[in-house]
C-alpha cells in the first residue's frame, strides 16, 4: 500500500497497518510500483496515481472526499473514505467545545479579561439554546447526539431525512430557512458536493437571527466567506468558530484574522486516528480480496 499525506504521520500509519498485515510504503521506497494494489492518500499531487498501474483501491485518508472525487487523474477503481468512531468522537468533542464557547459567552469573557474587567453574564439553561446542525452524516450525527446529551435543543438538517432519537430532524432545501431562523448556534457539518457548494450564501445567512453564532467544521466552500465576513462585521452574526476556510491556509490578508468575535483553528477539528482507522482499512482490503462489498465506499457521482 502506498501512502501520501503531508499532514499525517507515516510511521504511525505504518505501524497501525502492520497490525493488519498491510505493508505501507512511501513512494520513494517502492521499487516495484506495479506491485502496489492500494493507496492511502490525503491530497496527493496531480498525476500521483499514474505510476501505480495495478491499483485496485484508493483510500481517502480522511472523511471528506471532495478533494479526491473532483480530480481528473483518478484510476478507475473503488474509492473508500475513512469512517472511524474515534474520528466521530473527536469531531463531536470539537463541536461541543464550539457550541459551549458560544452558549457560555466565552468570547465576551476573553475580551473582558484583556481589559481586566470582571464581566458577569448569567449562564443560560442549555435547554433554552437552539443548536442547528447542518449535515447528519457520521460526524454530524455524533456531534448532534453529543450536544443533545448536554441538554441543548438540537435540530438536525440533512439532504435526506434521518430519524434520530431525541433530535428534531428535517431535510431538503425547503426546510433550510427554518433551521437558519430557528438556531441560536448554527453548525455546518455538510460534505462538500455540487449541491452544497455556496449553500450558505448571503441570502441564507441573512435568515439567521441577529446575534446568532456560527460554527464551520466541514468545508469553507459551503459558505460565502465574503457574506460571512460582512455579517460578522455588522454584528448580524455575533460570533463564529471557524476550522475551515475557502482558501487554506487562510491567507494573512483575510479580515477574519483580526476579528475578535472569531476563533480560527487551522482545519484540525477531527483527524483520522491510525490505531482505530487501520482496522477499517484492513477490513476493506480483506473484503476487496474476497469480493465482498466495501465499507464506506464513495459514490463519485454523488460526491461523498
Ligand atoms: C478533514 O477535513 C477530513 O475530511 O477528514
Amino acid at each position: 500500500m502506498v501512502f501520501y499525506s503531508q499532514v499525517d504521520d507515516f510511521e504511525a500509519w505504518r505501524s497501525a497497518l502492520a497490525a493488519e498485515d498491510i505493508e505501507l510504503r512511501q513512494t520513494g521506497d517502492i521499487a516495484d510500483k506495479a506491485s502496489v494494489r492500494h493507496a492511502l492518500v490525503w491530497k496527493p499531487p496531480h498525476g500521483f496515481f499514474a505510476d501505480f498501474a495495478n491499483l485496485a483501491l484508493v483510500i481517502n485518508l480522511g472523511a471528506g472526499v471532495d478533494a479526491l472525487v473532483g480530480r481528473d487523474d483518478l484510476p478507475d477503481v473503488p474509492i473508500t473514505r475513512l469512517s472511524d468512531p474515534k474520528m466521530a468522537r473527536m469531531m463531536a468533542g470539537y463541536v461541543l467545545f464550539a457550541v459551549t464557547r458560544h452558549a457560555r459567552n466565552i468570547p465576551a469573557f476573553e475580551r473582558a479579561q484583556r481589559q481586566r474587567r470582571w464581566h458577569y453574564i448569567h449562564p443560560r439553561d442549555p435547554e433554552t439554546i437552539r443548536v442547528g446542525i447542518l449535515g447528519l452524516g457520521e460526524l454530524g450525527l455524533a456531534a448532534a447526539i453529543e450536544c443533545a446529551r448536554q441538554g441543548y435543543q438540537v435540530q438536525g438538517w440533512s439532504n435526506t431525512l434521518k430519524d434520530v432519537d431525541g433530535i428534531r430532524t428535517s431535510a431538503g432545501l425547503e426546510a433550510l430557512p427554518e433551521i437558519f431562523s430557528g438556531s441560536d448556534i448554527l453548525v455546518c457539518m455538510l460534505p462538500q458536493t455540487p449541491l452544497t457548494q455556496n449553500l450558505l450564501n448571503a441570502e441564507r445567512l441573512a435568515l439567521l437571527k441577529t446575534g446568532a453564532a456560527f460554527v464551520n467544521v466541514s468545508r469553507g466552500s459551503i459558505v460565502d466567506e465574503a457574506a460571512l465576513i460582512a455579517a460578522l462585521q455588522s454584528g448580524h452574526i455575533a460570533e463564529a468558530t471557524l476550522d475551515v476556510f475557502a482558501t487554506e491556509p487562510l491567507p494573512p490578508s483575510s479580515p477574519l484574522w483580526a476579528m475578535d468575535n472569531v476563533l480560527i483553528t487551522p482545519h484540525l477539528a477531527s483527524i483520522a486516528l491510525p490505531a482505530s482507522a487501520a482496522r477499517q482499512i484492513g477490513e476493506n482490503v480483506r473484503r476487496l480480496r474476497t469480493g465482498q462489498p466495501l465499507l464506506s465506499r464513495v459514490d463519485p457521482g454523488r460526491g461523498y
